[in-house]
């Protein structure tokens, strides 16, 4: 009897569990090929992804306007610039009135490309295509050398030039970013500079490049205390630099 039920029934049994092995194999097939899909629209997404924010990063930022073209012939004699208060101006695509505009605005304004803004003979900002740099608002630092044959560029570039004092140029006009377009003048917020316009103008009136000084009265004892400020500046930098 028993003979007969495993006789009857294991093939039933078998036949039933063979049966139903394709639906199983099915099931699962369905499953796996379901999760390999996801995985692979998963990877997909993420190389989408990381191709798209590679992309963005290399992307160039698009540069609006003339191109700015500045070597040291750019700069001469700061009293043929236009004067602004106690700076002065220029703008080499020759939009001057655009960037007088800006400078006299009382609620401060956005530079045109072109302008050039000088407070001493050699440290100047220059306002370059719109989007070159966007953390500098455009503006390229430069600190020059002067001397009577003109000038030489001994440093320039945009968030990293630092003045002959380890300053530096854009850390410390960032806080005039907003609405003054970076230019400190004597109230923006900028750090003051240890320099007067007293001693400022006596720099405009002696600049090397402009021939012969036309000094005022006071001028000499203004570029005295400059130059002990200066060489008292640099020997405590060789000092630090130094011990
Ligand atoms: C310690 C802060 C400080 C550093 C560093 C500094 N500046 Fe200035 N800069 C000032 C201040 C403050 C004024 C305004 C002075 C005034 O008119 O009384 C000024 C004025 C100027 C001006 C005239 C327009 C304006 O903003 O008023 C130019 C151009 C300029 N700086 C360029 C530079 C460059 C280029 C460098 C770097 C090579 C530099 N500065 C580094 C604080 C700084």
């Amino acid at each position: 009897m028993i003979n007969l039920i495993i006789k009857r029934t294991l093939p039933l049994a078998l036949a039933s569990y063979l049966m139903s092995l394709p639906t199983y194999a099915q099931t699962n097939n369905v499953k796996e090929n379901a999760t390999a899909a996801f995985e692979t629209l998963k990877s997909t997404v993420k190389e989408a992804v990381t191709t798209l924010k590679e992309v963005v990063s290399n992307e160039e930022v698009p540069k609006k306007g003339l191109p700015v073209n500045i070597t040291e012939e750019t700069f001469s004699c700061i009293r043929d610039m236009t004067p602004v208060r106690h700076f002065y101006v220029d703008n080499v695509l020759g939009d001057i009135k655009a960037t007088l505009t800006a400078a006299n605005n009382p609620e401060g304004a956005i530079y045109p490309a072109g302008s050039v803004v000088q407070l001493v003979p050699t440290e100047v900002m220059v306002k370059r295509e719109a989007g070159t740099s966007p953390a500098t608002g455009d503006w390229e630092f430069f600190e020059l050398q002067v001397d009577e044959t003109g000038s030489t560029i001994a440093k320039r570039g945009f968030v990293d030039v630092n003045n002959r004092f380890d300053g530096n140029c854009f850390a410390c006009h960032a806080p005039a970013r907003e609405p003054w377009d970076f230019i400190c003048e004597s109230d923006h917020g900028c750090d003051p500079i240890p320099i007067d316009h007293k001693m400022t103008g006596a720099l405009q009136r002696s600049d090397p490049r402009c021939g012969d000084a036309v000094p005022e009265s006071g001028d000499w004892m203004a570029l005295f205390k400059l130059k002990t400020m200066v060489s008292i500046g640099l020997t405590k930098k060789w000092f630090e630099e130094t011990f």
